[in-house]
């Protein structure tokens, strides 16, 4: 029997994974416990964690290193390559994009699905088509460097002043903000077509002469926004049209555009996007390519366990005396998203809630709050029907004024639903509010302050009561 250990490292979001026969042991973020944001190794904590849950047999390695290397080295930078981790076991590389395509694939219901690949880039693939027929992956079509959509988004990311890599969820919350069409037409010129994309995105926007001042930086991020979709949506197409699939698995990080992720159900009947699609998911994925089947994907919980009982009472009685309550509890998310165990939950109807937990975690005031809501009422609050358990959709919001501090600028929200069986805790918490409130809604966002990793341990949170707010419920 094999315990498969995957390994991501020497890139940004170092993670591991540990899989048994089709079960997902452990899965976990390397920032988690070295506290340092986008960490590219992993660390003696978090392995000495994973050997709570199982002993590795096997090792499934996320890229060809040295191919990578060589692609870097060719351009001028580094070519060594230190993993930290290294063990007496047999050890299998996975290329960059089929590891991603495993983590979707194997991580779906699916049987018969088109799975699509975007990122910024791999070894070489930017971008890639594959189709998932029972347990077997196929490669349909790749596009090499320096082709590429995360590259195009990364790049106008850093002209706006922001953190390449690191900061494209924040100019996709202002492209709400701008006018898409004030830089359209220039914008759109860089990527006009997914034939044609004739700019190296990888040195930057380099011929910007226009001054950028804030309102600069809403409507370029519109138009970007606005180009990414568009080019989004023909790539979709095209890859629907090559496959003849109607079942879609989305990864690599472009997949957590969560406004651009809405347009899909346009053109499939089903999608599924892991919830950690990027390449911290990838340890996942290439454990994943090496069992070479489907896993058994329950939920999100897979990392540092805090032990205990949900604390549904205590957070009933922190919202209604203090309209905010921080929750840590059970294990941590495997994911970019806080989605109730490393949380913190607030009332939705207050207008000033917005404000008042964006000074809390030191974000700028402009950020959009995520709701999360019961299943079955999600339909009756946002224009939707689907689930979306992950937070990975914005819909329009049928009635902002009842839940002012959830709803963005452009009157959408990223919706995260709940039932009884993804998480019994919170949806008794939704459940308990309903009841109290009339409103199935609370707001949720991830329990850390800006640039900094979700917190993790009793340690982080005895620090967090030290240093920022005193009532952690857990
Ligand atoms: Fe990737």
């Amino acid at each position: 029997m094999k315990t498969i250990l995957g390994i991501n490292e020497t890139s940004h979001d170092a993670s591991i994974s540990l899989i048994r026969e089709g079960e997902i042991l452990f899965a976990a973020h390397a920032e988690r416990y070295s506290k340092q944001k986008n960490d590219w190794y992993n660390n003696e904590e978090i392995y000495t964690d994973m050997l709570n849950y199982g002993t590795p047999t096997h090792i499934a390695y996320y890229e060809h290193p040295q191919l990578k290397r060589s692609r870097i080295f060719l351009k001028g930078g580094a070519a060594d390559w230190k993993p930290n981790i290294t063990m007496n076991l047999p050890v299998k590389y996975f290329n960059h994009h089929y590891s991603h395509a495993c983590a979707g694939y194997y991580t779906s219901k699916f049987n018969d699905a088109v799975i699509v690949v975007l990122d910024a880039i791999g070894e070489y693939n930017t971008s890639t088509i594959w189709v998932g027929e029972g347990e077997k992956i196929k490669l349909i079509k790749k596009f090499n460097y320096p082709f590429s959509f995360g590259l195009f988004y990364s790049a106008f990311t850093s002209l706006i002043g922001l953190m390449p890599n690191q900061e494209e969820y924040i100019m996709m919350g202002m492209a709400a903000y701008g006018d898409p069409n004030r830089y359209f037409n220039k914008v759109n010129a860089y990527f006009s077509s997914i034939k044609e994309q004739k700019y190296n995105f990888h040195q930057g926007i380099t011929d910007w002469n226009e001054h950028i001042g804030q309102q600069e930086q809403f409507d370029i991020a519109a138009a970007v926004q606005k180009v990414y979709e568009l080019r989004l949506l023909e790539f979709m197409r095209y890859a629907q049209a090559k496959t003849g699939k109607h079942n879609l698995v989305f990864m690599g990080g472009c997949a957590l555009n969560c406004s651009a992720n809405t347009k899909l159900w346009n053109i499939f009947n089903d999608i599924w996007i892991m919830p950690n699609p990027g390449d911290a998911g990838s340890s996942l994925g290439a454990a994943a390519a090496l069992y070479g089947k489907h896993i058994d994907w329950k939920d999100p919980y897979l990392g540092y366990d805090l032990g205990g009982e949900y604390p549904v009472s205590k957070i009933i009685t922190g919202l209604i005396k203090d309209k905010i309550v921080a929750v840590a509890s059970g294990r941590a998310e495997y994911g970019p998203r806080a989605l109730g165990n490393r949380s913190i939950l607030a009332d939705p109807r207050d207008p000033d809630i917005k404000d008042k937990v964006n000074l809390i975690k030191k974000r700028e005031m402009f950020r959009p709050f995520a709701p999360v809501i019961m299943e079955e009422h999600a339909s009756k609050w946002f224009k939707m029907n689907f689930a979306s358990p992950y937070m990975q959709y914005a819909v329009e919001c049928l009635r902002p004024n009842e839940i002012p501090s959830v709803v963005h600028k452009d009157g959408t929200s990223r919706v995260q639903t709940v039932n009884k069986n993804q998480h019994p805790g919170l949806y008794e918490v939704l459940s308990n509010w309903y009841a109290i409130t009339g409103v199935p809604i609370l707001l949720n966002t991830s329990l850390n302050i800006k640039g900094q990793p979700l917190l993790n341990d009793k340690k982080d949170i005895i620090d967090w009561q030290q240093h920022y707010m005193y009532n952690i419920t857990f």
